[in-house]
């Protein structure tokens, strides 16, 4: 059985020839004088993806012939609408003439995108085309951003979230110490968001942190924040100085009248700035696109504007997104577009609602598959990597551990909705004979 150990640090254990270095095997030969980034020594342990697969990887050593279903890493599956490959196509066809030949774009984009994205995205928001920055994704956008904004700021997260927040974080030196007792980085404030406080934080108990990542529809709860929670959260903001990088990557799968963009909320052109991407909405996960908009109201302590410094880390240290994803992106958002994309989502939201049916037949305590697609589910008293390797071991369906969002996803599986219908019919089939036949 897995052990929820082998997540954690080991023992530099060293030979002659290699060494075991947090999870990593090291090849010992000639050392470099470059000592390591002592940021990166601080991570503890490899990021959360990637280590599922690897669990997938022994899994499927150990039963070959399992039909194993990947419910985990929340990957697209369904084929691109035609409308959005043929525009590639026909935009690669014309690399190879001269009329259609492009080199590098403009860095922030192509102002045809850049305007599509302000218009048809954040319509009637006053969102302009020139605070709009392409992306190659959402996940590049947040470690640019943490450039943008340097080491050593008071910074804090939803508590779970999408590790990229705390891990980008470290990286960039604001966490401290990893403190082992409590399973926390001592200087990042964990904003506990679980069902006792609709998953919003008790923003009484924050200490005034400089930046705080926030992420509605939430990865991996589902909860999408309603709009008087989020005027609370730009108010706070606006209170205590902070800056708020907003991650809307699942705002298309919103149902109800919760708000799809920070923007939405009164003030937040004063306090946010806003990471999205095509990955989810669009199944762009592997084309790579997204975006960032910094509103030029955005100011630093000193008055200088946030967007200024933003686009000079997007020349310097990006380039621009590819040409070939823009013309995708730029297809995605025509009005045929829009109505091909709108069908995957409906798609995987049907999926969701199979989840959560044959979760709640069980009896289960279930959130999430509403306005996001990921089914967020609670197993009191257990452990979130035990929930995993249960259900690896005996149903040969790959889930997440909650914990692996942080501390405050102890107890919780997510089960990811992007899979094919009949993989999603198979596991909720699956799902009832194990956990109703046999309990965990
Ligand atoms: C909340 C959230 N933000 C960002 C990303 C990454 O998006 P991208 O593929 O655009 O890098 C993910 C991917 O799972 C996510 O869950």
């Amino acid at each position: 059985m897995f052990s929820p150990n082998s997540l954690q640090p080991r023992m530099m254990l060293v030979n002659r020839f290699s060494c075991t270095l947090k999870n990593q095997s090291v090849k010992i030969g000639h050392c470099s004088k470059v000592p390591r980034n002592v940021n990166m020594e601080k991570l503890q342990h490899g990021y959360l993806f990637p280590e599922i697969e690897r669990h997938e990887l022994i899994h499927i050593k150990k039963y070959p012939n399992a039909n194993v279903i990947d419910l985990g890493i929340g990957d697209t599956t369904k084929p691109l609408p035609t409308i959005v490959t043929s525009s590639m196509v026909d935009f690669v066809r014309g690399l190879s003439t001269a009329e259609g030949y492009k080199g590098y774009g403009p860095e922030q984009g192509e102002k045809a995108l850049r305007k599509a994205i302000a218009h048809k995205i954040y319509k009637n928001l006053d969102i302009k085309p020139s605070e709009v920055f392409v992306s190659d994704g959402a996940q590049c956008d947040i470690s640019r951003l943490q450039l943008l904004m340097g080491p050593n700021l008071k910074i804090a997260v939803q508590d779970p979230s999408f590790p990229a927040y705390i891990d980008s974080s470290v990286i960039i030196g604001h966490a401290g110490k990893f403190v082992d007792r409590i399973g926390k980085y001592e200087n990042i404030e964990y904003m506990t968001c679980g069902p006792q406080t609709d998953f919003f934080p008790d923003l009484h108990t924050i200490s005034r942190p400089q930046l705080i990542f926030f992420c509605s529809p939430n990865n991996p709860t589902g909860h999408a924040a309603t709009r008087k929670q989020l005027q609370q959260l730009v108010d706070f903001a606006k209170v205590n100085g902070s800056i708020i990088i907003y991650d809307s990557a699942y705002s298309a799968y919103i149902t109800d009248n919760s708000p799809k963009s920070i923007f939405e909320i009164p003030g937040a052109r004063e306090v946010a700035i806003e990471v999205s991407s095509f990955s989810k909405f669009a199944g762009f996960t592997g084309v790579r696109l997204g975006w960032t908009v910094v509103p030029e109201e955005l100011l630093y302590s000193n008055g200088f504007p946030v967007l200024h410094d933003f686009n000079r880390i997007v020349c310097t240290c990006f380039n621009g997104a590819s040409s070939i994803s823009q013309a995708g992106g730029l297809a995605c958002l025509s009005p045929e577009g829009l109505n091909a994309v709108q069908s995957l989502v409906d798609y995987y939201m049907e999926n969701a609602r199979i989840l959560v049916n044959a979760l709640t037949s069980l009896g289960l305590t279930v959130y999430g598959g509403k306005n996001a697609p990921y089914v967020w589910v609670r197993f009191p008293g257990s452990k979130s990597w035990d929930v995993f390797a249960g259900i690896l071991e005996n149903a040969h369906i790959i889930t997440i551990p909650g914990s692996g969002f942080g501390p405050g996803g102890e107890g919780y599986i997510r089960i990811s909705a992007f899979g094919q219908r009949d993989s999603i019919i198979e596991a909720s089939e699956r799902l009832k004979y194990l956990l109703y036949q046999e309990g965990l």
